[in-house]
Order: C-alpha cells, then sequence, then structure tokens
C-alpha cells in the first residue's frame, strides 16, 4: 500500500524519512514519481494533481497539507473519496503568533513609525490602551478559538463570530447572520480566519467595511479570496480602515503591478502565517491512516457539503 506525496520537495525528504523510521508498511512516493498509481490508497497533498480521479484510480482518503481545503473541487472527487484537513499543532501555533504579531504592529501603528523611521522624523503618536482596542476574530474554528484565547491576554477585549454558537471562556461570541451587525459595530480590529466556502468568497467588501468603527485595522489570515480588494483601497482612502495586514491575496504572488505593493498602509506577506512541519504533522497524519485502517472515523474529517 502507497501514499503519494505532492507537496513542498524540501519537506517532502522530511515526510519521507518518517515513514520510513516509524510506518515502514505505507510505501511513501514523491510526486511525480508515483509509480503503479494502482498502489496508491492515499494523497497528502497541497495541490491536487490535474484529472485527480483519472490518475489515482485506487485512492481512499485524500489528506490535505494544509488547514484549509478550498484548493480541492468537490465536485469532480468521488463521493467515496474522504477528505482529512491538517491538524498539526504547528499551524495554530503559527497562526496564534502571526495574528499576534499583526494585531500589535496595527495596535502599536509599527508602519506608521518605519515610515517615520525612514523619512528622518522622530515623533511619538498617543498610545490607546489594549483594553480600549476591541478585536473580533471572524470565524471561530479551531485556529479562530485559540487566537482569540490567546489575544485576551494582552488586555483586549475579544469577541468572536460564527455561523453556529460557540462558547469559548473569556471570549464575547456571537453567531449567525443576525449577530453580525452587532459583532462588526464592536470590532476596532477584524481578524479573518473563516475558511473559503460560496458563503465567504469576498465578505470582506465595502458592505463590511462600512459596519466596522471608523479607523479600524484589517487582518486577513484566511484566503486572499474573502476580500474584494478594490474595496480594501477605497475604505483606506475614505479613512474608514486604518491599515491592513495580508498574509493572503486573490492571486500569490500578485501581479507586479498591483497597487498592494506600494501601499504603505498595508503590510503583506507571502502566505507564511503557519506551515505545516512533518515532525509535528507526522503523528497526527500516522494516527488517522492507522483509524482509517481499522476503520474508525478520522480526526478533521471534512464535511463535503460544508466545505470545511
Ligand atoms: C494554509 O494556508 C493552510 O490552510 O494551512
Amino acid at each position: 500500500m502507497a501514499l503519494l506525496y505532492k507537496a513542498d520537495p524540501e519537506r517532502g525528504r522530511h515526510w519521507q524519512a518518517l515513514f520510513a523510521r516509524h510506518a515502514p508498511d505505507i510505501e511513501f512516493r514523491q510526486w511525480p514519481d508515483m509509480g503503479n498509481p494502482a498502489e496508491i490508497r492515499y494523497l497528502l497533498a497541497w495541490q491536487p494533481p490535474e484529472n485527480l480521479t483519472g490518475c489515482l484510480p485506487a485512492l481512499d482518503v485524500l489528506f490535505a497539507t494544509s488547514a484549509g481545503v478550498d484548493q480541492f473541487d468537490f465536485s469532480e472527487l468521488p463521493d467515496t473519496l474522504s477528505v482529512v484537513r491538517m491538524l498539526d499543532p504547528a499551524i495554530e501555533h503559527g497562526m496564534i503568533e502571526y495574528a499576534t504579531f499583526a494585531t500589535l504592529w496595527l495596535h502599536r501603528r509599527i508602519g506608521d513609525y518605519a515610515r517615520q523611521q525612514r523619512e528622518g522624523h522622530w515623533q511619538a503618536h498617543m498610545l490607546r490602551p489594549a483594553s480600549e482596542k476591541r478585536i473580533g476574530v471572524l470565524g471561530l474554528g479551531q485556529l479562530g478559538t485559540a487566537i482569540a484565547t490567546h489575544l485576551v491576554s494582552y488586555g483586549f477585549p475579544v469577541s468572536g463570530w460564527a455561523r453556529t454558537m460557540r462558547d469559548v471562556p473569556g471570549i464575547t461570541c456571537h453567531a449567525g447572520q443576525e449577530a453580525l451587525d452587532d459583532f462588526l459595530a464592536s470590532s476596532d480590529m477584524l481578524i479573518c480566519v473563516l475558511p473559503l466556502t460560496g458563503d465567504t468568497r469576498g465578505i470582506l467588501n465595502t458592505a463590511l467595511f462600512e459596519r466596522l468603527p471608523e479607523g479600524a485595522g484589517l487582518i486577513n489570515i484566511g484566503r486572499g479570496e474573502h476580500l474584494i480588494e478594490a474595496d480594501l483601497t477605497r475604505a483606506l482612502d475614505e479613512g474608514r480602515l486604518s491599515g491592513a495586514v495580508l498574509d493572503v491575496l486573490r492571486n500569490e504572488p500578485p501581479p507586479r503591478d498591483h497597487p498592494f505593493w506600494r501601499d504603505e498602509r498595508i503590510l503583506m506577506t507571502p502566505h507564511i502565517a503557519a506551515m505545516t512541519q512533518p515532525e509535528t504533522a507526522f503523528p497526527v497524519l500516522l494516527d488517522n491512516l492507522r483509524r482509517h485502517q481499522r476503520g474508525e472515523p478520522m480526526i478533521g474529517q471534512v464535511d463535503r457539503q460544508r466545505g470545511y
């Protein structure tokens, strides 16, 4: 029985060594050297190969190397194929770290100070205490909950929004469309960590920005397609938003002439908030492989109707 790996080749070598050492019964193959496709029961991938069903006829489980699974077109996958998202603790850790960094970067106006340094200009701005800066986490799944809980420890009042009601100690939780207005009106800093689905595509748009308090900050660590990029520029121009940190863009990388490259109100990073680490992800994957072999439910299995 074989597993085909199709993601970053450098990390592939680590995965290979881990399989050889701890699960020698599962043959590890690295794309594009897939050998006999009829032997491949598992695919571990960031981007799926084209014509996945045609090229891997015996596939049982598609394991994403990522927490998000929007890169897969579920309508093209056979109904019998299970899809499992990556629950590597290193992803949660990375997301907490990045969200904290981005929140503090905006809160402490580090972008303004970096510009002032370039201009040779020494000037302090009033500091609003964390207790007066309300954070709103849009998406209270596993990652959103971890981020929200962590940010409370800095003294920020934190609320969160999800489709269905959550109970997270220390966090004011809102649920459903009818609660979105209240949630947005109390978010001086909005952190998007939603999954990308038909319902959430383009959710960060003018209509939403208008419901935030004047001068709010935006952090997008969900997916680039959550954001209508021209609407962000407009909101910044009008002072509706004061700044943004984006780790994800609609096109990665954005084209050379994209206005965000030159916009000092926006900090852009190349989709690096979190990265799956073979060392911590391997035990999670192996546990799921063994569960599948025993006919038990796997952890992180995606509800294909819901899309996450
Ligand atoms: C990265 O974007 C992930 O979904 O893990």
